[in-house]
This record gives C-alpha cells, structure tokens and sequence, in this order.
C-alpha cells in the first residue's frame, strides 16, 4: 500500500538553515510542490531598490508590493537554481540573491503591509495542498493548520560558512566576517520585528542541521511525516 504524507509541509528556520535544499529534495521525494516564500520578499526589495531607489518609504513599497506581479515558476535555465523568479515579466532570478538585496530585504519583509500582500497570495498557493512551503511564519502565520510544521535550525556560524560557500561556488567574491556580520543582523530583526517574527510554531518539530547532511534531515523528516499522516 502506499504511504501516506501530511498534504501541507511548512517549514520554517533563520537564513541558510538549509530550509530550501531541504525542502527541494522532499518536494521531490513527495511529488509536492516546492515553494519558497523568502523569494517573494526578496523580489520586493529588489524592485524597491530598482524603482524607487531606497527601501525606507513603507506607504511606497507597500503599494509596490500590492501592485507588482511576482511569479515563481519552476526552473527553465539548468544554472544551479531551484525556481525562476519573475518581477513583471523579467527574470530576476540571481539578481535577488545579491548583498545588497540581503541588506534590505528585512526591513522591507517588516513592513506589514508588505506582509500582508505576500500572506495573501501564499495562503492561496499553499491551500492547494501537496505543497513544501518554507519561511519564517509559514507554520506560525500562513499556513496555521499546516499537518506538518518543521523548524529547521543551524549555529549563525555554519550557516554563515554555507552563504560563503553558495557565493564563491557562484564566482562571486565573499567575505567570510562580513557574510557572519550581515547573517547575524538579519537574524535579529527577522525574529524582533513587531509582525509575524521568526520563531517555531508551538507544535513544530525542531530539528538542527549543524552536523547532519540535507539527505540526512530528509530522511528525518519524512519518517515524521509517515507517523502523522
Ligand atoms: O529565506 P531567505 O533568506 O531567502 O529570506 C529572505 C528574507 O525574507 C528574510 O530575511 C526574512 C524574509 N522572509 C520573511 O519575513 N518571511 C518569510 N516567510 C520568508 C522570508
């Protein structure tokens, strides 16, 4: 007989927990749709940036986040990422992943106008069902009776190394202190901030990836899932 899986999977956990890679592989063990919602915000900042060259009006890029089209698509260029990001049609895909996106991309996912626009069009998304979806407030926020709630941590240290090591893979330059500076701040405000700020759902299961390889908290992930289906 086959083997039942909860329909709905967030997963939650601070920057380069490893919450992408690893729900990317369980995306696919489970044929569910994987769905990063960290794109979303950074797709708004980065249109902040480009269109009203600061992110420091929250009445301006709460209306940009209102009226911008972001679509997340799955992968049509074999370079390495797991999703097409669209911002009215352009492909933005790697343009979202660079410092200075990683520098404002808190403030603008602070603003709860901002949030309450991208939580909109989650909902929709992740109540379809046989969806991984992963954040910050997925299980606290989004999706509330998600069947399955996982808080994917690791120290600010390893995942600092593994953001240094996704830049230099990429040939992009990096600096080991500087990417630990900017991790650390990141962390703070996204779990201090007034709306929906990071931290485990009460009935999520926490799991830390410090010593443990993706395929690894996987496989962990999934014998919870077949217990709870
Ligand atoms: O997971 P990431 O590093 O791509 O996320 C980028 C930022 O987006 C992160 O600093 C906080 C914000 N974010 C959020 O506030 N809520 C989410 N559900 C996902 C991301």
């Amino acid at each position: 007989m086959d083997k039942k899986y909860p329909s709905i999977i967030a997963i939650d956990g601070p920057a380069a927990s490893g919450k992408s890679t690893v729900g990317v592989l369980l995306a696919k063990k489970l044929d569910y749709l994987f769905f990063d919602t960290g794109n979303m915000y950074r797709a708004v900042t980065w249109a902040a940036l480009k269109r009203l060259k600061r992110v420091d009006n929250e009445a301006d890029v709460t209306h940009l986040a209102e009226t911008v089209q972001i679509d997340v698509q799955p992968p049509s260029v074999e370079d390495g990422r797991l999703a097409d990001v669209l911002v009215d049609g352009e492909d933005i895909t790697w343009q979202i992943r660079s410092p200075e996106v990683d520098a404002n991309v808190s403030q603008v996912s602070a603003y709860p106008g901002v949030r309450d626009a991208m939580t909109y069009q989650q909902r929709r998304i992740g109540n379809r069902g046989r969806v991984v979806m992963v954040g910050r407030d997925i299980g606290t926020v989004v999706l509330p009776d998600a069947e399955l709630k996982i808080y994917l941590d690791a120290s600010v240290e390893e995942r600092a190394r593994r953001r240094y090591e996704e830049l230099v893979r990429r040939g992009e330059t990096a600096d080991y202190e500087k990417i630990l500076k900017a991790m650390k701040k990141r962390d703070q405000i996204d779990s201090t901030r007034a709306v929906a700020p990071l931290r485990p759902a009460s009935d999520a299961v926490q799991i830390c990836s410090d010593r443990i390889s993706a395929e690894q908290v996987v496989d962990q992930i999934l014998r919870i899932a077949e217990k709870i289906a």
